[in-house]
């Protein structure tokens, strides 16, 4: 074999010649080395997959004709093959033809295999340049295009090995592909918009767009030009026309999230696309259809809204096709290893730590603790104890509500029982109930961090000790109360 050896620079962008003419693969060496690249050279289709085998390309010229072999037939293999050694995948690298009197049927083939071009013998120089230039720039985007795609795939992947988990994703995997509405319900931070993408990612519109809106976050006055968009001067402030979110969803999904916050005025606007399809912008006059997949998501309990008024019966029973629930942490506590695990080598790789190891004790505590605030916050106490342990992340990490120690005699590590705010745990509760919970939490914190010196407790959060006295009473926070997982 006529392999060459050279070590490529990364940016050579390597090529691999396969022509069993020697004198073809030395003109187009000779061109491609002045272009700057570093050129493999391979006489037969054998050759070509062992210098493949050793070598990274990033393109492939093939001749159609190479002796005994069929130039077509490699390009076949070369689309089927999976990874190289290098990890690159070939059916990635783009393939250019190269013909000396090609039929029609072999450019049909050759295209509908894949192949990035087609070139005709005899080669005209510049002709090779610009070819061979263009198939490099979509290697590049092609490049670019998977490792997003591979980022973004991770980001959004459901994890989760318990057979509450499996049954979820069958859910998904048998709605996500129909046209059905589907309404995702379950507590704070459990993964609705996971799943929501997860049903994207599988329908017939995963090509499409997918479009978050968040009906808790638009302010009433804005939302029918959120949805639906608006006209040129429609209302002041109105400098352009805009394209509402079911008209951006086209083609794709639109997600509605929190749809348990949004006010009856948006409700009913909403139900009209549901019922017909069709919507107005904002100061329009037209008619405009939008055909995107409808998913909508709460935490709140929307029947019970339906019973009390908060919420449309009919936009309800339009949205719950499919109901999907989304299981409580606590419901798949097995899982919590799991998690633990990939949110540790997430979190050190965004911050370009060493994968740091986790005592099998601290697991199990994390494993047992019951997680109010779901996913969401075991992401988050695990990035906090990835950034506030040394190497390895011990027992003594964990803040005392998960089990870590207690800080004694005032001189304690800032640990906290509150290390996520989630706002959404809050959401059935009055004004009243939720002032109080957060303020007991926090002066538990506090007493924690001082060794439940009152005095001082009351000092650092700025009140006198009578009315703290007052307050332990009020909240019913007792010394001892939370020491029940403590052996002893
Ligand atoms: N099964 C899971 N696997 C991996 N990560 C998860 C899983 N479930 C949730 N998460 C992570 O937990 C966090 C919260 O998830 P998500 O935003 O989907 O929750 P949610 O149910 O929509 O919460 P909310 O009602 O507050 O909007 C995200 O960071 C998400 O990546
Ligand atoms: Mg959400």
């Amino acid at each position: 074999m006529t392999a060459d050896e050279a070590p490529a620079p990364a940016s050579a962008e390597p090529i691999l010649l396969v022509d069993d003419e020697k004198n073809i693969r030395r003109t187009l060496r000779m061109v491609l080395e002045s272009e700057g690249h570093v050129v493999h050279e391979a006489g037969s289709a054998a050759d070509a997959f062992t210098v493949l085998g050793a070598n990274p390309v990033d393109l492939i010229l093939l001749d159609v004709k190479l002796g005994d072999d069929n130039g077509i037939e490699v390009l076949r293999q070369l689309k089927a093959r999976g990874e190289d050694g290098t990890g690159a995948a070939w059916a990635e690298v783009p393939v250019v033809m190269i013909s000396g009197h090609a039929t029609i049927e072999d450019a049909v083939a050759a295209t509908r295999l894949g192949a990035f071009d087609f070139m005709e013998k005899p080669l005209d120089r510049n002709r090779v340049v610009v070819t061979v230039r263009n198939a490099l720039e979509r290697r590049r985007m092609w490049r670019e295009v998977n490792q997003l795609r591979r980022a973004v795939d991770a980001r959004w992947e459901l994890l989760g090995g318990t057979s509450v988990m499996a049954d979820l994703r069958r859910q998904i995997v048998k709605v996500a592909p129909t046209r059905s509405r589907v309404l995702i319900t379950g507590q704070s931070g459990t993964g609705k918009e996971l799943i929501a993408r997860a049903i994207h990612r599988n329908s017939s519109v995963s090509s499409g767009p997918f479009v978050k809106v968040n009906c808790a976050a638009i302010p009433p006055e804005l939302i029918e030009s959120e949805l639906f968009g608006h006209e040129r001067g429609a209302f002041t402030g109105a400098v352009a026309k805009k394209r509402g979110l079911f008209e951006v969803a086209d083609g794709g999904t639109i997600f509605l999230d929190e749809i348990g916050d949004m006010a009856l005025p948006a409700q009913a606007k909403v139900l009209r696309v549901l019922q017909t399809g069709e919507f107005t912008r904002v100061g329009g006059e037209k008619s405009l259809r939008t055909d995107s997949r409808v998913v909508a998501a709460t935490n709140r309990d929307l029947e019970e809204m339906v019973k009390t008024g908060s919420f449309r019966e009919d936009l309800f029973f339009r949205l719950n096709v499919v109901p999907i629930r989304s299981p409580d942490l606590s419901e798949r506590a097995e899982d919590v290893p799991l998690l633990v695990e990939s949110f540790i080598a997430e979190c050190c790789e965004e911050n370009g730590f060493a994968r740091k190891p986790i005592d099998d004790d601290v697991v199990d505590k994390l494993k047992t603790y019951d997680w109010p605030g779901n996913v969401r916050e075991l992401r988050n106490v695990v990035e906090r104890l990835v950034i506030m342990s040394d190497e390895v992340i011990r027992e003594r990490d964990l803040p005392p509500y998960l089990g870590g120690p207690r800080a004694g005699g005032g001189v304690g590590r800032s640990t906290g029982p509150v290390s996520t705010f989630d706002l959404g745990r809050y959401a059935q509760k009055s004004l009243r109930e939720f002032r109080e919970e957060i303020e007991a939490e926090f002066i538990r914190m506090k007493l924690a961090e001082l060794g439940w010196n009152i005095s001082r407790t009351a000092q650092a959060l700025g009140i006198e000790r009578t009315n703290l006295h007052k307050k332990l009473r009020a909240l019913g926070i007792h010394r001892g109360e939370d020491d029940k997982s403590e052996p002893g």
